[in-house]
């Protein structure tokens, strides 16, 4: 490398440190050593050196700071792991989605910092039981979707950890000194591995194991020991298997502290009344997309319901007819949810009448005509989601006596006129969702007596002219809603003047993605001063005129448009943008980039405003990927370029480039 791009990789390492020792005050954070093909920054005082989705095939062992708290090499072509320098003070290794084969003590050991670990996505078959002897406060490790090959004997020898992913692992078995020796496990993920059954052993000694996943296990057998050491587990998802002929009284009946269980789509057809006489503590029940369709739900659930407070049996394919009976004992259940079972209105109407204090309710996707009649007893009532249904416009009416009601999704329901006694007495609606229904007719008043309505959800609803003033009421008075969104509708732009009413000039947060939106004109919102999170991705917008009225916004996403260029002249008006999200635009690699990052590091202080710069936080089990703002070199400066091959790798054969890569080898005129 050159000494020139020695000096402006490092003044741009020392630019990043001076912001963030703005927040912090901290003299000691200056000059910690950062790769040639990495960006590193700090994350409060902690160096992180990011070299993520670089195609690197190795650790750059020699350029690692001894100080370096995230090292994150997630998304390269590493298949081999040599020793980690011997000062080093890791704290969390990201190695995710590489090409490693096995982890073994010499490439970890010293590491006697390290925290929290991650190899999910790799090619590891082997891990060395050994492999984290040195590192005595390890707590998180994760492995999920490696082929590992089966173990004799215990996994891992280390006490410390508390979180283990080993989800889709192709484990087949597990021997029963597995977990033999990581005995202080609060979380085990083992989902998606063909385990097909659960012997007597394994979890033995997870006595204080408090969340287990077995999900898509294709498990078809459960010991009646699996679990008996298991009686601090409080959260058991069992979901995706094929359970129909466990005898589940039995296996449950040692997890005594159990709070939630998930026996989704498990193929059982019908739970016995004793199911679970010992979990005392069971409060939420799934037994989602089951077969259960002759369930009778006051026999077989009467028993159990007696201390269930939520119940999900939705897509359970319920057959017979309520009762009127059926939930006459679940006195306490607070969450029903039996969407996607088609229902009778006159069933529901009798079966409601029976939960007066239920306080949410899914009806969502259940072949309804018309309402049931029974919302007058259901005074409590909070949530209702009657989405997907093809209702007809005249029974909406029976929602009328809602009056708690704070949430309403009646979208997808084949609505095309909503009449303005629907909501007249709903004054504590605070979110609305009609999307989905191609609305001709809002009748005027519509929306005038929801005073605590804060959101209003429009999207699709096949709109070309924008929201009818008389809706909301008289202009004298502002709506409350302070959030909009009316994503989808192919909105005709007007030219000149605003969008929106101006009853609506109290809102803060608009989405206006997908809506075919070509050019905003200047003043298109200049009613919404309050304006502070404003969504315009997957248009067609190629210039910024509007911001310039916008001075409050805090959130601005222009992701998947057309433009091709920015620069801070743009954003003049807007001084409290707090992200800025412009990926998937066509950007041209040219010094207008360099001009916005560096509005982002000095004026902004904080380059995570730019979405896509780069990663702004560490999560665990979330997607590794992410994706970031790039450019493309046209012919000409591409060439000039290459030609200078000034800090190019073997393997950049395209003019994409990523924002943080060309900013390296731009050779633009900086203004501090
Ligand atoms: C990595 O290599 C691939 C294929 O050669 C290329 O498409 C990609 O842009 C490269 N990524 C980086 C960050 O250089
Ligand atoms: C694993 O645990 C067993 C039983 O607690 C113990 O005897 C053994 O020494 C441990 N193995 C190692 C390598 O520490
Ligand atoms: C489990 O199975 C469900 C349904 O088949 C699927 O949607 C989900 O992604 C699977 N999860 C895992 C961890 O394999
Ligand atoms: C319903 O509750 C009553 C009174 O508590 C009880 O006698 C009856 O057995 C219960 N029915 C079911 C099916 O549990
Ligand atoms: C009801 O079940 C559906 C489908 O499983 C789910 O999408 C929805 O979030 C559930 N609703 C509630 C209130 O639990
Ligand atoms: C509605 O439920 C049916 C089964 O009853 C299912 O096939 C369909 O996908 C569901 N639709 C939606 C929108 O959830
Ligand atoms: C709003 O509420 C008032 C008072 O309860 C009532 O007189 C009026 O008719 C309601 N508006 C609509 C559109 O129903
Ligand atoms: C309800 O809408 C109709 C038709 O738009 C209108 O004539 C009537 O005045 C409205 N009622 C109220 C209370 O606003
Ligand atoms: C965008 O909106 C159109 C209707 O204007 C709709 O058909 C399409 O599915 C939407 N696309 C996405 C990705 O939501
Ligand atoms: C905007 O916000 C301010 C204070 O946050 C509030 O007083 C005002 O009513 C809001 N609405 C408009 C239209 O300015
Ligand atoms: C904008 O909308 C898109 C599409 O719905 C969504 O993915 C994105 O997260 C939204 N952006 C913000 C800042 O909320
Ligand atoms: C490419 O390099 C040549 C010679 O240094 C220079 O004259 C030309 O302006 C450069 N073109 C671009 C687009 O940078």
């Amino acid at each position: 490398m050159t000494e020139s791009g020695k000096m402006k990789s490092k003044s741009l390492v020392i630019s990043l440190m001076l912001a963030a020792s703005i927040q912090t005050f901290n003299a000691d954070l200056i000059d910690q050593k950062c790769p040639i093909d990495c960006e590193c920054h700090y994350f409060r005082i902690n160096w992180v050196i990011d070299c993520s989705e670089s195609n690197l095939t190795s650790v750059p062992y020699d350029e690692l700071s001894s100080n370096v708290y995230v090292l994150d090499m997630n998304g390269n072509n590493i298949e081999h792991l040599n020793p980690f320098p011997t000062d080093i003070k890791l704290r969390r290794l990201q190695m995710a989605h590489n090409h490693l084969s096995e982890l073994s003590y010499d490439s970890f050991a010293g590491l006697a910092y390290l925290l929290d670990a991650d190899f999910s996505y790799n090619m590891i078959t082997r891990v060395d039981p050994e492999a984290f002897r040195d590192s005595p406060g390890l707590i998180t490790l994760e492995l999920q979707n490696n082929p590992l090959i089966e173990v004799d004997s215990h996994f891992l020898n280390c006490r410390t950890l508390l979180y283990l992913d080993l989800s889709t692992c192709g484990i087949h078995r597990l021997n029963t000194q597995f977990f033999h020796n990581t005995t202080n496990l609060k979380k085990l993920d083992l989902s998606g591995n063909p385990l097909q059954q659960i012997t007597p052993g394994p979890f033995d000694h997870l006595t204080n194991l408090e969340y287990l996943k077995l999900n898509n296990c294709t498990l078809t057998h459960i010991s009646p020991e699996a679990f008996i050491h298991l009686e601090n587990l409080r959260e058991l998802d069992m979901s995706n298997n094929n359970l129909r002929t466990i005898t589940w009284s039995t296996i449950l009946a040692p997890l005594v502290r159990l709070e939630s269980l998930n026996i989704g789509n498990t193929g059982i057809t019908n739970l016995p009344a004793d199911a679970f006489n010992k979990n005392l503590y069971l409060r939420h029940l799934v037994l989602s997309q089951n077969e259960l369709h002759h369930l009778d739900i006051e026999n077989t659930l009467g028993h159990n319901l007696h201390n269930l407070q939520s119940v999900d049996l939705s897509n359970c394919g319920l057959q017979d007819r309520l009762s009127e009976e059926t939930f006459k004992n679940s006195s306490k259940l607070r969450v029903l949810n039996l969407s996607g079972n088609p229902m009778f209105a006159g069933d529901l109407t009798a079966v409601l009448r029976h939960l007066p204090k239920l306080h949410k309710l899914s009806l969502s996707n259940c072949s309804l005509r018309r309402l049931p009649d029974a919302f007058d007893v259901l005074e409590h009532l909070e949530e209702l989601d009657i989405s997907h249904n093809p209702l007809s416009d005249a029974f909406v009416k029976l929602l009328n006596p809602l009056r708690s009601l704070e949430y309403l999704d009646m979208s997808y329901c084949s609505l095309g006129y909503v009449g303005n006694n629907t909501f007249a007495h709903m004054t504590s609606l605070k979110k609305l969702i009609l999307s989905g229904n191609k609305l001709h007719t809002l009748d005027e008043n519509l929306f005038a007596n929801l005073t605590r309505l804060e959101s209003l959800e429009l999207k699709n609803c096949g709109f070309t002219t924008p929201l009818d003033p008389n809706i909301f009421g008289s202009d004298k008075i502002s709506s409350s809603v302070i959030e909009l969104r009316l994503n989808g509708n192919p909105l005709e732009m007007p030219d000149e003047g605003p969008l929106l009413p101006k009853q609506l000039s109290n809102v803060e947060i608009l989405d206006l993605t997908n809506c075919s939106i070509r050019r905003l004109n200047p003043d298109i919102l200049s009613r919404n001063k309050n304006l502070t999170h404003l969504n315009l991705s997957n248009n067609r917008i190629s210039s910024l005129e509007f911001l310039r009225k916008l001075r409050r916004l805090e959130h601005l996403d222009l992701s998947n448009n057309l433009l091709t260029t920015i620069n801070r002249k743009m954003l003049k008006s807007n001084s409290h943008l707090l992200s800025l999200n412009l990926i998937g635009n066509p950007f041209v690699c040219n010094c207008s980039i360099v001009d916005t990052w560096d509005w982002a590091v000095h004026e902004k202080n904080d380059l995570h405003v730019l979405i896509g710069s780069k990663p702004s936080e560490f999560a665990t089990g979330a997607v590794k990927f992410r994706k970031s703002l790039s450019c493309t070199y046209d012919d000409e400066t591409y060439r000039n370029v290459t030609n200078q091959r000034l800090l190019m790798r073997k393997g950049d054969v395209t003019p994409h480039r990523t924002w943080a890569k060309y900013i390296r080898e731009s050779n633009c005129e900086r203004q501090a």
